[in-house]
């Protein structure tokens, strides 16, 4: 991956385009506010937060269905609901539990801990969007729900900044695929989960469909 974004860098400084990585490298140009190694940095935290965290949060979008039969034939029936329930789905099952690790500047106490300059934090996103003092019976996926101020997209200045299309893109797949898929229902056998500390998603989901019309 690094000698592929090596080479993409450098044809796109050859050759600007109308593209994210072409600005990136006009910026570094201008003003030296990017280092070679923030470019670089940057660009694989780009592809990689903005593929992963998506496939993610579709396949959990649909398993939270498939296992909900209710919640699944309340969204059949009012399918213009579909954005509120992308909220609920990325607070029930948060595609990216932990947040990137934090190293406070100078000593903090919360709840009684504190937390010296320095040391390594992970904030679990995953835990506070369970929270019972924030989301009454939590751990019920509701489409309905208030999910204002859900963490799963981050929070301040280091706010996603994909969110918008995560969003779109998880409405236009879970959309497209109730349409196509008048039944369908999870097939037999283990789920399996990634092995991943940050990432929360299925290895696969086995569903057994009909399509329309067929
Ligand atoms: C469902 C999909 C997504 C989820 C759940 C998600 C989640 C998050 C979270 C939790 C953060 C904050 C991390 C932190 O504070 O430690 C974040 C930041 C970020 N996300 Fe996403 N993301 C998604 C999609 C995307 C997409 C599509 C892109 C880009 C095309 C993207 C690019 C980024 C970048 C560059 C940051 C860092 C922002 C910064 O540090 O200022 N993400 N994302």
């Amino acid at each position: 991956m690094l000698g592929f974004f090596t080479r993409l860098l450098a044809d796109k400084r050859a050759e600007p385009a109308d593209d994210l990585l072409s600005d990136l490298i006009a910026v570094r140009e201008e003003g030296d506010r990017l280092s070679e190694d923030e470019l670089m940095s940057l660009a694989f935290l780009i592809l990689f937060a903005g593929y992963e965290n998506t496939v993610q949060l579709i396949g959990n979008a649909v398993l939270a269905l498939l296992q909900h039969p209710d919640q699944l034939a309340a969204l059949r029936h009012n399918p213009d609901q579909v954005a509120l329930a992308v909220e609920e789905f990325a607070r029930f099952e948060t595609p990216g539990s932990l947040a990137i690790r934090r190293f406070p500047v100078e000593d903090v106490t919360i709840a009684g801990v504190t937390v010296p300059a320095g040391e390594t934090v992970w904030v679990s996103l995953a835990s506070a969007n369970r929270d019972p003092a924030r989301f009454p019976d939590p751990d019920r996926l509701d489409l309905a729900r208030d999910t204002s101020g859900h963490l799963a997209l981050g929070h301040g200045i280091h706010y996603c900044l994909g969110a918008p299309l995560a969003r779109a893109e998880t409405e236009i797949a879970v959309t497209a695929l109730l349409e196509r898929f008048p039944v369908l229902a999870l097939a037999d056998g283990d789920l399996r989960w990634r092995r991943s500390l940050r990432a929360r998603g299925l290895v696969a989901l086995p569903v057994t469909y009909a399509r329309k019309n067929s």
